[in-house]
């Protein structure tokens, strides 16, 4: 059960007015501050202690309601250095890849942590994640991203997986063995084919994400030709999410929607 909204945790005021806007904005409480925007100022205090759920009023009495975010809502607000996987792609993952709590699970590249913080929270604290990642830059952010998720996110939960971060090649090679599950999202994923080949037990599942249909041609093709005896291709999938709304009688899908983002891979390695 979680507590009241405490000091020094990450929430979200999602704007109650003007109708239909619904503006998120996350912050961080910190005692003594205040969080202003375009429609007055909130004492952080006054947040402090407040059931989530509750409205607060600013300094000009519009209504803020309080939330803890969700994962999908902290992922697309937290920092990004590489391009994250959306969050309708991250879902379908996780089902696909069958992540579950225990797995010890290989994810390259690490990227800005999205994917690392939704498995670490999957495999729960008897799972490992190993998250390999070639650029520094890109694994700083992802190390702050993860830990603001874990440290400051009540809602987080209280029992992620053990973090392995690594910083190195996937294409040149996988020091770990009898892996449940991989995951790569990287450009050339079948450059690492070789090397998943062997740290993949039998039985477990790789899953590639790669955005054009040139990469997920060739992707197949390296599969078929070479690697037929060791994986059994299981599926490639994309995922469209389209919102509606309802106003009254006024009943119809949004004009936008997000599509084509990516190829999702699903593999299950051979016994061989
Ligand atoms: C699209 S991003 C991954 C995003 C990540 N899945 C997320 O959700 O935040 C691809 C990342 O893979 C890294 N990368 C590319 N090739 C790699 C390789 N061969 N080994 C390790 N990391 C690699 C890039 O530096 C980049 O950070």
């Amino acid at each position: 059960m979680l507590k009241r909204i405490g000091d020094d945790e990450l929430i979200q005021l999602l704007e109650l007015e003007p109708k239909g806007r619904g503006r998120r904005h996350q912050i961080l409480l910190r005692a003594g501050s205040y969080f202003s925007y375009s429609r007055g100022k909130v004492a952080h205090d006054d947040i402090i202690g407040v059931e989530e759920g509750a409205t607060v009023n600013s300094s000009l009495g519009d209504p803020l309601l309080v939330l803890r975010p969700t994962l999908g809502e902290y992922i697309s607000e937290m920092r990004k250095g590489s391009q994250v996987l959306y969050a309708k792609d991250i879902a379908a993952i996780l089902i696909l890849a069958d992540i579950f709590p225990g797995a010890r699970v290989l994810e390259a590249g690490t990227g800005s942590g999205a994917l690392t913080i939704a498995l670490l929270r999957a495999v729960c604290s008897d799972g490992e994640v190993i998250s390999y990642e070639r650029r520094s830059e890109f694994q700083e952010i992802a190390v702050r991203n993860i830990e603001t998720f874990f440290g400051k996110m009540r809602s987080a939960g209280g029992s992620a997986g053990k973090l392995i971060l690594k910083q190195g090649d996937v294409y040149e090679g996988i020091d770990e063995c009898e892996l449940d599950r991989v995951i790569l999202d990287v450009s050339e994923p079948w450059r690492a084919l070789h090397s998943v080949e062997h740290a993949l037990r039998p039985g477990g599942i790789l899953v590639c994400y790669v955005p054009t249909v040139l990469q997920i041609y060739k992707l197949s093709r390296r599969m078929e030709l070479r690697y037929e005896r060791s994986f059994r291709v299981m599926g490639i999938y994309e995922v469209g999410v389209r919102e509606w709304e309802i106003k009254g009688r006024s009943m119809r899908p949004q004009h936008r929607a997000i599509v084509h983002t990516g190829f999702i891979f699903v593999a299950r390695r051979l016994y061989s």
